[in-house]
């Protein structure tokens, strides 16, 4: 049994919790990890209730240096927890009353668990969603370097798996950086979003003390209050939107993972990955394996369990506050930080890769792949699209027949399917020259790669910017709380 007295609410109980109540309703192992926000929240709180008068100064001054002993202790990882109380802001409020006595009590005036913890996770969300951003960026930055060099390496683009027309690895390589760039973007907007202070909101409906909601949003680095206390209690729509931010990432990551697993293999044989980020087979000498991208792949379940879990849980909840909520840590507190590694060792992966463009040019000029453009040169010398489409469909029926590629064949037998054809369609056909000539806005020429190129580097820039912004708003009200 749990000694009552050291609940934080045992005054209408005659006996204390049975252990295993305790056990089951505990989320200590989980939300010890806000600690520090939880401090800093304590610290803006108490020093919002001093200013306003409402608990005398020399009281709130206990309180701050109490506070700021335990956070000195949270950050050098000595702060104690103790399993006999249910989470961190029992822990937190606990300690510090046991040291500096009853003023300690006078904390939490004003306030309650259902908003505290919802200013917890938020903080602590923040944090992981510019974290998470920057992670993003670090990947397409190793994207944006491989293209950068491979403007006019040609290589097979697909559609259904199948040769479509030829590409540029860098235009490859850009169509992912491009998806990072949204994700990116997405968890900057959740930030955005999530910029609104809940601290004050009490256990739903307010207050009757004189507090100054502005000042503690001010103090802890949001924009504003949060306009509504049951709104701010009840809702997590802020870790539901950044659970679909990570799963949305995640899905991207294993795409891209998906192909560095394919491209990998000895029937692709476009990249090899560096021997520091492969791993080796326990029983076969030869083998050289790509388990992380294969590890990042797998943890897309995870991620977008999360966000079901979520999505699950918020469900059809009355307001306010349901002690269902204190669900909702773990799931995304793991998919935030997975994604972050994830992204981060893919980067690595990426940018130590090598990619094999003789063979990658070599595969592509094998087969029909240069159809379209045949195509486009008959459209050119007035056929109808349509008309076009049907003369080389013929010709590619021909062609593999014949166990020959389209430009491989004379110009005799090229005329036999249409009289428009002249000697100028050799000059159409090889599969760098279509890459080439693809230069509409956003296509695989190396013009247009170039573009996009200095389109995701200023996108990269300003998000980075935006991110030390936002950190050094962040710090500078760490610093102020706690000196
Ligand atoms: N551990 C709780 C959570 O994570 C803290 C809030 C508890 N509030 C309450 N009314 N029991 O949600």
């Amino acid at each position: 049994m749990i000694a009552l007295q050291q609940a934080l609410w045992s005054g209408r109980f005659e006996s204390g919790m049975d252990d295993s109540t305790l056990e089951f309703t505990s989320s200590l192992s989980v939300d010890s990890k806000l600690a520090f926000y939880d401090v800093m929240g304590s610290l803006a709180h108490v020093r919002m209730l001093k200013a306003c008068g409402i608990i005398p100064a020399e009281d709130a001054d206990a309180i701050t240096s109490g506070l700021k002993v335990i956070l000195g202790e949270v950050k050098d990882g000595s702060f104690a927890l103790d399993y006999s109380l249910e989470d961190i802001h029992t822990n937190v409020e606990f300690v510090l009353t046991s040291r500096i006595g009853p003023a300690g009590g006078k904390l939490h005036t004003g306030r309650s668990r259902n908003d505290q913890v919802a200013l917890d996770f938020r903080m602590y969300l923040r944090d992981e969603a510019l974290a998470a951003a920057e992670a993003m960026d670090g990947l397409m930055m190793a994207l944006v370097k491989v293209a950068e060099d491979n403007g006019d390496t040609v290589m097979p683009g697909f559609t259904h798996m199948q040769h479509a027309q030829p590409v540029s690895l860098a235009q490859h390589m850009l169509a992912h950086a491009f998806r990072f760039s949204r994700d990116a973007d997405r968890f900057l907007d959740a930030f955005r979003r999530m910029d609104k202070c809940p601290l004050g909101a009490a256990a739903l409906a307010g207050t009757t003390y004189p507090i100054d909601r502005r000042m503690t949003a001010e103090s802890l680095g949001f924009k504003e209050p949060t306009e509504n206390s049951m709104d701010t209690v009840s809702d997590r729509d802020f870790v539901n939107e950044l659970a679909f931010c990570a799963a949305q990432a995640a899905i991207h990551l294993s795409s891209l993972c998906e192909e560095l697993v394919l491209w990998s293999s000895q029937e692709f044989g476009f990249v090899e990955m560096d021997d520091r980020y492969t791993t080796g087979s326990s029983i076969m000498p030869q083998k050289k394996n790509p388990d992380i991208a294969e590890l990042v792949r797998g943890k897309t379940g995870s991620a977008v369990g999360a966000l079901v879990t979520m999505l699950v849980m918020t469900k059809g909840l009355p307001l306010t506050y349901n002690r269902d909520l204190q669900e909702d840590k773990a799931p995304v507190m793991d998919s935030m930080a997975s994604v972050r590694s994830c992204a981060r060792m893919m980067s690595k992966v990426v940018s130590t890769s090598r990619f094999d463009k003789v063979r990658m040019a070599e595969v592509t000029s094998r087969g029909q792949i240069n159809a379209t453009d045949l195509a486009d040169y008959l459209v050119t010398k007035g056929v109808p699209f349509r008309e076009a489409h049907g003369i080389v469909g013929a010709a590619v029926r021909h062609s593999i027949e014949s166990g020959r590629n389209l430009e491989d064949m004379t110009l005799e037998e090229l005329r036999g399917f249409s009289d428009r054809i002249d000697e100028d369609v050799f000059e159409m056909l090889p599969v760098k020259r279509c890459m080439e000539r693809r230069d509409s806005y956003g296509g695989t020429s190396p013009g247009s790669t170039d573009m996009q190129i200095s389109q995701a580097m200023e996108q990269i820039m300003s998000r980075d910017e935006t991110i030390r912004q936002e950190r050094q708003l962040i710090g500078n009200c760490w610093k102020s709380l706690s000196e």
